[in-house]
């Protein structure tokens, strides 16, 4: 069911059931992080595999230390600047965190979303939601209620309707190396950002051999038709005959073997761009296409987000 009603949210969390949640970046699918056998539905909705860990939402930062400790300096400095907000920050987990939450691991992914609907629903519960993105394990990211619906309402309890999200990526993810920063998704928060308040940083957004690194299998965010990333004009010629859709920055091109284009920002503005890449990837994905081929926004700022995206979608 879909609804906007936060005491059959609420009653529902409390009861052990899974809800999905609006935030800025992306859909969630909730569970009370506190209960093993409530986050254990989570794994079964999504067919996620129990060895990707999960991000822990709450609504203010003095909560937190109820769930982690030896919280560094440098964390406090950016959850000052940046939460609530498209930011995830991993921290020492304390024991009440059951560990399959963090799939084993010593840390857990600290998220405040700034969604106010979510903000207020976290406000009246006295436990942090354990919450993936509410797609299914390997697919595209949900941004509106609808598509949350069209894929997992069969698995889930409510659905709290907050709108279209406003970011559209999902949370950076940032861990503590060593006194250092280390970004290990770019998401909705720009690196740019936080490099100008503590200094560079190392980004090991990369790694998508090893599935227990955040974000990070390789084939991720995949649409089922096949999706090619690059020069959109070359990519065309060569498939020539097919039925192709195009996923463009800002300008469409006359082209009369293309079905089908998707312009993210015809002003080249990336938050934009942002904010419509997954449901743009969903429509096409839904339309009888032969392949979607996609071009590359600039590496800067959200870009470098988008960019990301992009790459696991053609698993490049
Ligand atoms: O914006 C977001 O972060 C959204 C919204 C719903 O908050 N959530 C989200 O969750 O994107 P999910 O599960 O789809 O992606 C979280 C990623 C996963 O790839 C997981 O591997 C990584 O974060 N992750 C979570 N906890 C981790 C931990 N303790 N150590 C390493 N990686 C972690
Ligand atoms: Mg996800």
């Amino acid at each position: 069911m879909i609804g906007t009603d936060l005491s059959i949210a609420k009653q529902q969390l409390v009861s052990g059931e899974l809800v999905a949640i609006p935030t800025e970046t992306v859909y969630g699918l909730a569970a009370n992080a506190l209960s093993a056998s409530a986050v254990a539905k989570i794994f079964a909705a999504k067919d996620r595999p129990s060895f990707d860990p999960l991000i822990v939402h709450t609504n203010a930062w003095e909560r937190v230390e109820q769930w982690v400790q030896d919280v560094p300096a440098l964390a406090h400095q950016l959850a000052a600047a940046f939460m609530p907000g498209p930011l995830t920050l991993l921290l020492p987990k304390k024991q009440v965190i059951p560990d399959l939450v963090t799939a084993g691991l010593p840390r857990v992914g600290i998220r405040l979303p700034r969604h106010p609907m979510t903000q207020s629903l976290l406000a009246t519960l006295d436990f942090p939601v354990a919450a993936p993105s509410a797609n299914p394990f390997g697919y595209i990211s949900p941004t509106t209620a609808q598509h949350v619906n069209d894929q997992l309402g069969a698995n889930v309890s409510y659905i709290l309707d907050g709108g279209p999200c406003q970011v559209g990526v999902e949370s950076t993810i940032v861990s503590f190396e060593e006194g250092e920063v280390v970004v290990l998704r770019k998401g909705g928060t720009p690196i740019e950002r936080i490099e100008a308040l503590i200094g560079p940083v190392q980004v090991k957004a990369y790694s998508t051999s090893n599935p227990t690194a955040p974000g990070m299998l390789k084939s991720h965010y995949a649409p089922r038709i096949p999706f090619l990333l690059g020069n959109k004009e070359d990519l065309i010629e060569e498939h020539a005959g097919k039925k192709v859709g195009v996923l463009a920055f800002r300008e469409s091109i006359p082209h009369q073997d293309v079905l089908f284009q998707q312009i993210l920002s015809p002003t080249g503005d990336l938050s934009e761009a942002a904010q419509r890449l997954f449901a743009a990837m969903r429509e096409m994905d839904q339309m009888d296409l032969d392949l979607i081929i996609a071009e590359y926004l600039p590496e800067e700022g959200l870009g470098r987000a988008i960019n990301d995206r992009l790459r696991r979608a053609a698993a490049l």
